[in-house]
């Protein structure tokens, strides 16, 4: 193996240019050239790739975003344009690719591989930390932080307007950041997608504590759970009290990676490069109890479950 290629796909997240950066460099360093595919499998399909050196990933560790820039391509699930994707890297003599992203973009990975040979290492990129063989997913401390920033900016106005802030946090289907952001800006009430959400419950828990003398509450809930909107006017008729909802939206994925995610990122990337050079394809990084490990994808996708953090929702609940 001579050339390998690095691309971002799917949502992007702070600390992807700190991954990208950690492939580059280490393959550099081992003796390898490397590409950078713009726009991920999209750019792929349409050639946009480019020689990176050392210098083209310079002062990007601290970036938010990706440098190479990212996009949804469901076209990807056909063999066709895999095939196509396939002879593309050949006539560049690329053998081997990094793709930096969710668990949706894995799957094109696993398939370059068992199709084509082009031997494809995945690093979960995303600030959902959905991903499935990892603890923590790049992209994910960071948004955190905005979303816990987020929660104390609304706590400051709700207090002095005695209001109820509903706070919509992305996640798709996991609640990890809701979960995690209530506890941190000590959130009244997080509303997670994994279990069924109770609207009338939720209404009688929030008159039982204006009944007790609560004068303002934060309610955290993930997004595609109902429309935030509805729920603070529906909220507001039933306990009388001015209801506002915020959607924090694609807020959470801007900025400055934290120290977390940079480190994150380089560590796996320079990894991915390590599984490479070990001839391995195929495969999907992670990090469990501090240690970088690795898994054949398939496995991660269909057997490895992440476990719902109902732990720390519990915890929660007994802090209210
Ligand atoms: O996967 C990251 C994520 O930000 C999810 O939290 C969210 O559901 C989705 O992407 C939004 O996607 P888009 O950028 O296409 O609006």
């Amino acid at each position: 193996m001579k050339k390998i290629a690095v691309l971002t796909s799917g949502g992007d997240a702070p600390g992807m240019n700190a991954a990208i950066r950690g492939v580059v460099r280490s393959a550099l360093k081992s003796g390898l050239e490397v590409f950078g595919i713009y726009e991920g499998y999209y750019g792929l399909y349409h050639d946009k790739i480019k020689p990176l050196d050392r210098y083209s990933v310079s002062d990007i560790i601290n970036r938010g975003g990706t440098i190479l820039g990212s996009a949804r391509f469901p076209e990807f699930k056909n063999p066709e344009i895999r095939a196509k994707c396939a002879d593309i890297l050949r006539s560049h003599n690329i053998d081997a690719l990094v793709v930096i992203g969710g668990d949706g973009s894995y799957m094109g990975a696993k398939l370059l591989t068992e199709e084509h040979g082009i031997q494809c290492i995945g690093i979960p990129g995303t600030i959902d930390n959905d991903v499935a063989g990892t603890d923590y997913t790049i992209g994910y401390q960071t948004a955190l932080e905005t979303a816990v920033e987020a929660v104390d900016r609304l706590r400051d106005t709700s207090s002095s307007h005695q209001r109820i802030s509903i706070l919509e946090i992305m996640g798709r289907h996991c609640s990890d950041l809701t979960i995690a952001a209530g506890i941190a800006g000590g959130a009244e009430y997080i509303v997670p997608s994994e279990m069924e959400f109770n609207r009338e419950e939720l209404i009688r828990k929030i008159e039982r504590c204006i009944a007790k003398g609560k004068r303002h509450a934060i309610i955290c809930i993930t997004e595609m759970i109902c429309d935030v909107n509805q729920l603070a006017r529906e909220i507001e008729s039933r306990v009388h009290k001015e209801t506002r909802a915020t959607v924090l939206g694609h807020v959470q994925r801007g900025g400055s990676p934290c120290a977390f995610d940079r480190i994150l990122g380089s560590r796996m990337g320079a990894y991915a490069v390590d599984l490479l050079l070990a001839g391995k394809g195929g495969y999907c990084v992670g990090i469990q109890n501090e240690h970088l490990v690795h898994h054949d994808i398939i496995d991660a996708i269909n057997n490895m479950q992440r476990e719902f953090k109902k732990g720390l929702l519990e915890l929660a609940e007994r802090l209210e």
